[in-house]
């Protein structure tokens, strides 16, 4: 024992310790600013804005119901609504007095050039993820995206690890053995 305090107490063995402490600390902070900033997508799009003018998750994201992915909206989507908004067809608005962000999207328009966006929530390869079961059994947006309309862009609110999945998988199957067992099973969501 007397030997570890004496090894503990040499200035190298500190030195060392610290480091190792200051590296573990900053991968911990790197880890939540991974989190908490979210990548930077081609157009600042503002969720909060659309989603508190009532247009639904669905309307953007339709494939969320019906289909493995949610789908992103392309310029033409967008367009759709934003060509027709009047008051940027009057002729006293000129495209350089639009919005920068929606200079952008008239861009893409005109280029007709899809709009990359970039992804935020992404499971491996080897996992087998589908929105549609899970929409099925009332398992709302929110839970696993946090609440869109407070945010621009979307950024990660839940780090998406086989613990999260198991966890709900768990919960939402307390009292049904037989759904429990198919829920929990490797081959569920590993092909
Ligand atoms: C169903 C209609 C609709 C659709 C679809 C839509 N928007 Fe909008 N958007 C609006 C309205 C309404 C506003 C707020 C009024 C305004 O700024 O003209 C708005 C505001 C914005 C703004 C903020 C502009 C500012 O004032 O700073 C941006 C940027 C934007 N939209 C981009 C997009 C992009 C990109 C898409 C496609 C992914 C899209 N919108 C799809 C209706 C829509
Ligand atoms: C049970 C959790 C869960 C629920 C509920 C959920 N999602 Fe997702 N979502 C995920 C996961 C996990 C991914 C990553 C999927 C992948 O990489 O294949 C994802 C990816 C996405 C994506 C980007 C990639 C894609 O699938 O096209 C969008 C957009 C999206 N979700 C929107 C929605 C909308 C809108 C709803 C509600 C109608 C919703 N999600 C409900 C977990 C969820
Ligand atoms: C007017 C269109 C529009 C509406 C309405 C909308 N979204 Fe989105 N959503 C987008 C666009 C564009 C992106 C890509 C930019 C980004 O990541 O923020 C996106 C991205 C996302 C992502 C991240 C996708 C990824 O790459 O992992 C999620 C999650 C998401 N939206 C959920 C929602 C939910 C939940 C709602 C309803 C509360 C909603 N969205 C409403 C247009 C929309
Ligand atoms: C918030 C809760 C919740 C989270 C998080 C969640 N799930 Fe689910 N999942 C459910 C529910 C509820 C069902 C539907 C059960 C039923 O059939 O009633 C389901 C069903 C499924 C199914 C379909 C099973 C079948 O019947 O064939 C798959 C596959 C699946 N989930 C994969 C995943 C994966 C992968 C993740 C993590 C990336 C995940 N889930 C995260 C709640 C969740
Ligand atoms: C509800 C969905 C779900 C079930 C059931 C599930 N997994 Fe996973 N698993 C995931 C997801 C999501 C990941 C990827 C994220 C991660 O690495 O945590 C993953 C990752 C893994 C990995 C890679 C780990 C790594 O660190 O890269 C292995 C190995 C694995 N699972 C084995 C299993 C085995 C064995 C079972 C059955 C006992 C199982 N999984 C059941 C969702 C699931």
């Amino acid at each position: 024992m007397s030997k570890v305090f004496e090894f503990l107490k040499k200035p190298g063995t500190q030195i060392a310790l610290l480091i190792v402490f200051l590296a573990l600390i900053s991968g911990a902070a790197w880890g939540l600013y991974l989190t908490q900033v979210p990548p930077v997508q081609p157009i600042q799009f503002p969720h909060s804005t659309h989603v508190n003018l009532q247009i639904p998750c669905l309307y953007c994201h339709p494939g969320a119901w019906r289909q493995a992915s949610a789908g992103l909206p392309t310029e033409q989507k967008c367009w759709a609504c934003h060509g027709q908004l009047k008051k940027y067809y009057q002729p006293e608005v000129p495209v350089e007095n639009w919005p920068v962000e929606l200079q952008k999207l008239s861009a893409y328009v005109k280029e007709n050039k899809p709009i990359n966006w970039v992804p935020v929530y992404q499971v491996p390869d080897f996992v087998h993820f589908n929105h549609r079961p899970h929409i099925a059994a009332g398992v709302n947006c929110e839970n696993c995206h946090g609440d869109m309309s407070k945010k621009t862009v979307a950024t990660l609110e839940q780090t998406v690890n086989m613990g999260w999945c198991i966890n709900c998988h768990k919960s939402k199957t307390e009292n049904d053995p037989v759904k429990r067992t198919k829920l929990l099973d490797c081959s569920t969501c590993h092909y």
